[in-house]
C-alpha cells in the first residue's frame, strides 16, 4: 500500500534547483521510492552529495541516497544515454541495481533525434534530444516501448509502489504542454497531477514542493523571453553570478526579473504547499532587487525588503501555501 506521495515540481521554465529540494528530501531517509513521471534526458539534474557535484539527466536523484529510483511510464528513454548514466553512477560507487524502468515507458530512437534536430531544434529551440518526436509517436500509437527491448531486462520495474513515495518533476510549470506558451513548450505534462501516472490516486498526494528562483530564466526560444534580454547589463550580471548556463545544452539562459503574476498562477494551479525560492545570494551579490507584479516592475532597496514583500503577496494570494522558504544557490549548501 502507498502511504503517501510527495511531489517536487518546477514553478517556472525549468532550472529552478529542483535537484536541491529532491536531494534534501531524499537524504532524510523517509522515502521508499524516488520516481520520475515525465520527460527524458532533456532534463538536467544537478545534485550535491557530501560536497561533490553530480549530474544526471534521466535517472531519479534517489539513486544518490540508496533509494529505489523509478523511471515511470510517462517518461521517454534514450537507451544509449541511460546506459551511460548507469556507468557514470557505477563509477562513482552508487548502487544502480536500485534503478527501475517502467516497461511502458517509450524509447527515444536515433530517428527521433534526427527529426528533432531537423524540424524542431531551430524553430522551437528544443534540447534536440528527440523528445517531441518520441512523444508524438507515442500519441500516434506507433511508438516502441521499453518492454520491446531486451537491453533493459535487469532494470524492468514490477510496477509496484509501496510506503512513502517522492516524485521528482522535470522541466517546469511554464514548459507544460497544456499550460506553457505553446508551441514553445516541452511535450509532456510537468504538473504534479501527472505524477499519478506512476500508479496512485490523486488523494495520495500529501505535499507539493514547488521550486522557484528569485529571478526568472529561460533556456530555449520563447517570445516571452526576447533575445534582447541578453543585452541588459543588470540581467547579464545576474546571469553571470548565477551561472545561468544549461546543464544539458550549455546554452546561456535568458534572465528576466521574477514575474510574480506567473509564479502565483503556477503555485495555485500546481497545488504547491511548500515553496522554495532559491538563489537569493545571487541578487544580493548583484545588488539589484526587482520583480514584476500586476504587470508593473517594482524596485526594492534591499533583499530583505524584497523578500518581505514576496512573502506577504504569496501568503495572501495563494491559499494552499503552507510554508515559504528562501534559500541560496545549490553549491552554497
Ligand atoms: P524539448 O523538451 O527538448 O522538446 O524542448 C522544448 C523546450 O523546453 C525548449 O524551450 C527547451 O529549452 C525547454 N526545456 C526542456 N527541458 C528543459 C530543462 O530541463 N530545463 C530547461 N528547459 C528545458
Ligand atoms: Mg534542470
Amino acid at each position: 500500500m502507498i502511504e503517501y506521495a510527495d511531489v517536487v515540481c518546477g514553478l517556472a521554465w525549468g532550472d529552478e534547483a529542483k535537484g536541491k529540494i529532491t536531494s534534501q528530501l531524499a537524504s532524510s531517509g523517509e522515502y521508499d521510492y524516488v520516481c520520475r513521471w515525465a520527460g527524458g534526458n532533456n532534463a538536467g539534474h544537478t545534485v550535491y552529495v557530501d560536497g561533490q557535484k553530480y549530474k544526471t539527466h534521466l535517472i531519479p536523484s534517489g539513486i544518490f541516497y540508496g533509494i529505489k529510483s523509478v523511471i515511470g511510464p510517462g517518461c521517454v528513454v534514450n537507451v544509449k544515454s541511460f546506459f551511460e548514466e548507469i556507468e557514470y553512477l557505477n563509477k562513482h560507487g552508487f548502487n544502480t541495481s536500485l534503478v527501475k524502468i517502467s516497461p511502458r515507458a517509450h524509447v527515444v530512437t536515433e530517428e527521433h533525434i534526427l527529426r528533432d534536430k531537423n524540424n524542431q531544434y531551430e524553430k522551437l529551440g528544443t534540447t534536440a534530444k528527440g523528445i517531441g518526436p518520441c512523444y508524438s509517436d507515442k500519441s500516434k500509437r506507433t511508438g516502441i516501448r521499453v518492454q520491446d527491448f531486451d537491453d533493459f531486462k535487469s532494470y524492468i520495474w514490477d510496477e509496484k509502489l509501496e510506503g512513502k513515495v517522492l516524485c521528482e518533476g522535470a522541466q517546469g510549470f511554464w514548459l507544460d504542454l497544456d499550460y506553457g506558451n505553446y508551441p514553445f513548450v516541452t511535450s509532456s505534462t510537468t504538473l504534479p497531477y501527472a505524477a499519478c501516472s506512476l500508479g496512485f490516486a490523486p488523494q495520495k498526494i500529501r505535499r507539493v514542493y514547488g521550486a522557484a528562483k528569485i529571478y526568472d530564466t529561460r533556456s530555449g526560444l520563447d517570445p516571452e523571453f526576447p533575445e534582447t534580454l541578453l543585452d541588459d547589463p543588470e540581467l547579464t550580471k545576474i546571469g553571470m553570478l548565477g551561472q545561468e548556463y544549461g546543464v544539458t545544452t550549455g546554452r546561456r539562459r535568458k534572465v528576466n526579473w521574477l514575474n510574480l503574476d506567473k509564479l502565483i498562477e503556477a503555485i495555485n494551479i500546481s497545488g504547491t504547499t511548500d515553496i522554495v525560492i532559491s538563489k537569493i545570494d545571487v541578487l544580493s551579490e548583484a545588488g539589484v532587487f526587482k520583480f514584476f507584479y500586476m504587470n508593473e516592475l517594482y524596485d526594492f532597496n534591499s533583499i530583505v525588503e524584497m523578500k518581505r514583500k514576496l512573502f506577504m503577496i504569496i501568503k495572501s494570494e495563494c491559499q494552499m501555501i503552507d510554508k515559504i522558504y528562501f534559500s541560496e544557490s545549490p553549491h552554497k549548501i
